[in-house]
């Protein structure tokens, strides 16, 4: 495996991302570890991330300076290369320009050596960088440079130590891939050796060692991350692992049934199923304002988890879907604390529980790489994203029994007819909103006055940024035709095509 440390850049996830794509295992941790705790992670190679800071500055990020001693092969990125530089004795200060960002010409210099192996002598790399290494430590050379930044890529090929100012891990970096391979693959000899099979062993032998015979509770909320979780425990520990799963009456139509047939029944997970529709529709009744509805959905998920995990006995463990992402967007100092204000959100102080997290070292799309591993079906392993509140921001004004129910058929309707155009992996979201528009149509010889249908289906690739989905004119014939036709108090069905920014993706 290789070991990343965190000085902070918005490209480290990438770096960890690069290596596992050569079926290396890597992760990203803390800048803040000793070159012991290095030593018994027994890494093959390391590699220090860019950050922002200067590591000339009072508060600058630093390192352990016998990592370098440890005979395992750094490289360091951007703030890496020149904290590595600095720490053996060379010399960093702020670029005379103004720095130097964006895509850059890189030239090597005629000893390249092992690092830049198999690349153009000239190529192209992303710059991103306002300090620059002006004096080498000693026993290294310079073996790539550009015009704003002389010593631009450094090599210690003795003692293994690299370093490059540019971001190799972004693909602005054309041959950045083959750098990090040679690093990885050849200066390294890390062998390819990490693929899901491997992963799921080795996460069900430590989630045994570590929950021992003591039991452990889940939340299951129907989306992808919970339930992989739930499968993976299950495997493991088999009925040690209890789970709840929480009905607040504001999920999609056959869904609810979904979780119980297939976790509950295929999977045979221990499920306590709590019915709390009731609960939540009389709290929701006459609630329009938006905010207000979230927050009333929030807490009352909290107190029914709460009551019901009060109930049991002997848990000493809490399991949660964290991802990768969560755990970085948290920082990797901190994420310990956070992690457990973020996502347990509002477990009450008498209630300790350790928590348990085997996904936080994997990203979305590897969850969904485990859970097709683990035989899960592929609607459940695919799902959509669905937020918390449910159908509960996607009825404007205040929420009803009716309402819902018309939100529910008129979503089935569009999910059914974007399944049988074979759409469903081309539209990243989709979902129908019940707007509190009312308007005058006509059915048969009559007059009706009744409610709007709007459908949202959106382009995304991580719900930040989204288009508004070039959806088929037929299709949406079809789709607009049959909730009409099949959905009680439905006459006008209208097409959101607004991007976000400025609309969000929720109409709530
Ligand atoms: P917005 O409406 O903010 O949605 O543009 C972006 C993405 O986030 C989802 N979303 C939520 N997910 N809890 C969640 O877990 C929420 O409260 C929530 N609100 C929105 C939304 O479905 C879209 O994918």
């Amino acid at each position: 495996k290789v070991l990343v440390l965190d000085y902070g850049s918005q490209y480290n996830q990438l770096i960890t991302r690069r290596i596992r794509e050569m079926g290396v295992f890597s992760e990203l941790k803390s800048r803040n570890m000793t070159a012991e705790e290095i030593k018994s992670y027994n890494p093959k190679a390391i590699i220090l991330s860019g950050g922002p800071k200067s590591v000339y500055e009072e508060n600058a990020f630093t390192i352990d300076s016998e990592i370098f001693n440890l005979d395992i092969p750094v490289l360091g990125v951007c703030y890496g290369m020149q904290l590595m530089a600095q720490e053996l004795g060379g010399k960093v200060e702020a670029n005379p320009g103004n720095g130097e960002f964006g895509q850059t010409v890189l030239q090597q210099t005629e000893s390249a050596g092992r690092l830049l192996a198999d690349t153009p002598v000239s190529q192209t790399v992303l710059m991103s960088h306002s300090d620059n290494v002006i004096e080498l430590p000693e026993g290294f050379k310079v073996i790539g440079g550009s015009d704003k930044t002389p010593i631009a890529a450094i090599a210690n090929e003795e003692r293994r130590l690299y370093g490059v100012q540019f971001h190799a891990e972004t693909t602005l970096s054309e041959n950045g891939k083959q750098i990090l391979t040679n690093f990885v693959k050849n200066i390294a000899e890390a062998e390819s050796n990490w693929d899901m099979s491997g992963f799921i062993d080795e996460q069900i032998q430590k989630i045994r060692e570590i929950v021992g015979d003591k039991k452990v509770l889940l939340g299951l909320s129907g989306g992808v991350d919970s339930s992989v979780v739930g499968v993976l425990l299950h495997r493991a520990i088999g009925d040690q692992l209890t789970s709840i799963f929480v009905d607040h009456g504001l999920l999609r139509k056959h869904e609810a049934d979904q979780v119980m047939t297939m976790l509950g029944g295929k999977f045979g997970l221990n499920i306590i199923k709590v019915d709390a529709q009731k609960r939540f529709l009389d709290k929701l009744s006459g609630v329009s304002d938006p905010e207000q509805k979230r927050k009333i959905i929030g807490n009352e998920f909290i107190q029914v988890f709460n009551d019901e995990a009060k109930k049991l006995d002997g848990i000493e463990f809490l399991a949660q879907g964290t991802l990768y992402t969560d755990v970085i967007e948290s920082g990797t100092d901190t994420a310990q604390t956070i992690k457990s204000h973020h996502n347990v959100g509002g477990l009450p102080e008498d209630m300790q529980f350790q928590l348990i997290e085997p996904l936080n070292t994997l990203f979305k799309d590897e969850v969904r790489e485990l859970g097709e591993k683990l035989n899960m079906p592929h609607e459940m392993v695919w799902r959509q994203p669905f937020p918390g509140p449910g159908l509960g921001i996607r009825i404007l004004g205040d929420i009803t029994e009716d309402k819902l129910e018309i939100v529910r058929d008129s979503d089935w309707i569009l999910r059914d007819e974007i399944a049988k155009a074979g759409l469903e992996g081309d539209i990243w979201q989709y979902f129908t909103v019940l707007t509190g528009v009312r308007s005058v149509g006509v059915m048969g010889d009559y007059r009706t006055y009744d409610y709007t249908i709007a459908i949202r289906a959106i382009t995304s690739v991580d719900g930040m940024t989204a288009d508004f989905a070039r959806m088929p004119w037929e299709l949406l014939q079809k789709i607009s035709a049959r909730i009409v036709n099949e959905v009680g108090h439905i006459n006008r069905v209208v097409y959101d095509i607004t991007a976000k920014p400025p609309a969000t993706v929720e109409w709530e």
